[in-house]
């Protein structure tokens, strides 16, 4: 990374294409690799707090949230720190910074070795369902990289939770830390805007597999793949994302099951009914946007 080569790395939510955020051709490097609009800044990964101050103007709910959920799957936006590293392509130009700090032992290791701030997307291809193994990563981005770091499947499997600082807390996109969470701790979130600068991302079709998505479904029609939830009957080209009705460990199944489903060529994929309560939200989120309902 310091010579600004890009990197596979195992995060706990899933695996991303990092690079030294302060190094404008590694960055550039990266949003060519995912075919990625540049107008779509990129979350810096950091160490610690302490280094988040570094490069981001942490408010007191910043610091509340920071210190209840970092290391974890919890993404802040905050206004940039005048002088920090993170270089403005990484940035796509905007005053604001969004940082995480992961959990995993591999990404932790990396970052505090590296010592500076590492931009990391999601290691997929734009608009494609993020890896959540070494394998799918490789399958997207693999060519890119100089080196990738295989951390075995991802235990969330769902990208962080972003939530936006700059005014009032505002949830850009739902994730393993829920919306009951932050309000407990920073009073009600507001919703994402439809202020493209303030939430690019949001912008564009997400997660989506190559197969057709149909959401809320009782069962497959004939010819398509079937995503169940909870008990339900075993056959071919049923996989269960949770036979016990987990939203945790639907979670982490969700987007290798969409490749495992997409991989068996059907005419669709039909996925069941997933409570939107907690985690649900997530989940939801990302399969209205693989189905193209939204975004
Ligand atoms: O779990 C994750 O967050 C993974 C792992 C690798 O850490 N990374 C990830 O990055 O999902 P990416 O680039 O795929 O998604 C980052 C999201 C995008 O929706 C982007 O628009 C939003 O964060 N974002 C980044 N910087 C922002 C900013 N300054 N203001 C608003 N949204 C921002
Ligand atoms: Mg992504």
């Amino acid at each position: 990374m310091r010579e600004g080569r890009l990197v596979i790395l195992p995060t706990e939510t899933v695996y991303g294409l990092a690079a030294d955020a302060g190094n404008p051709r590694a960055v550039a490097a990266v949003y060519a690799a995912k075919g990625r609009p540049a107008f779509n800044p990129l979350i810096a990964h950091v160490a610690s707090v302490e280094a988040a101050r570094e490069i981001a103007v942490l408010s007191p709910d910043a610091e509340i949230l920071a210190a209840a959920f970092w290391p974890g799957p919890l993404t802040l936006v905050l206004p940039v720190q005048p002088g920090g590293r993170v270089c403005d392509l990484a940035r796509a130009g905007l005053d604001t910074v969004a940082v995480r700090v992961p959990a995993h032992p591999l990404a932790r290791a990396v970052l505090e070795a590296f010592g500076g701030p590492v931009a990391a997307p999601s290691a997929n291809r734009s608009g494609r369902p993020s890896p959540t193994t070494l394998a799918a990563a490789m399958a997207e981005t693999g060519d890119e990289a100089a080196i990738a770091l295989d951390g075995g499947p991802c235990e969330v499997g769902l990208e962080s939770t972003v939530v936006s600082l700059l005014d009032q807390p505002r949830l850009l996109r739902p994730g393993r830390v829920t919306r009951g969470e932050i309000e407990t701790l920073v009073g009600p979130l507001a919703e994402a805007e439809a202020d493209a600068r303030r939430s690019p991302g949001r912008l564009t079709r997400h997660y989506a597999p190559e197969a057709p998505v149909r959401l809320e479904a009782d069962g497959p029609r004939p010819g398509e793949a079937f995503l169940a939830f909870g008990p339900a009957p075993a056959g071919g080209e049923v996989l269960n994302l949770s036979p016990t009705g987990d939203l945790v460990e639907a979670a982490a199944n969700l987007f290798s099951f969409l490749r495992e489903a997409d991989r068996r060529g059907p005419s669709g994929i039909a996925v069941a009914p997933i409570p939107e309560a907690g985690l649900g939200e997530a989940i939801n989120d990302r399969l209205r946007r693989a189905a193209g309902a939204i975004g």
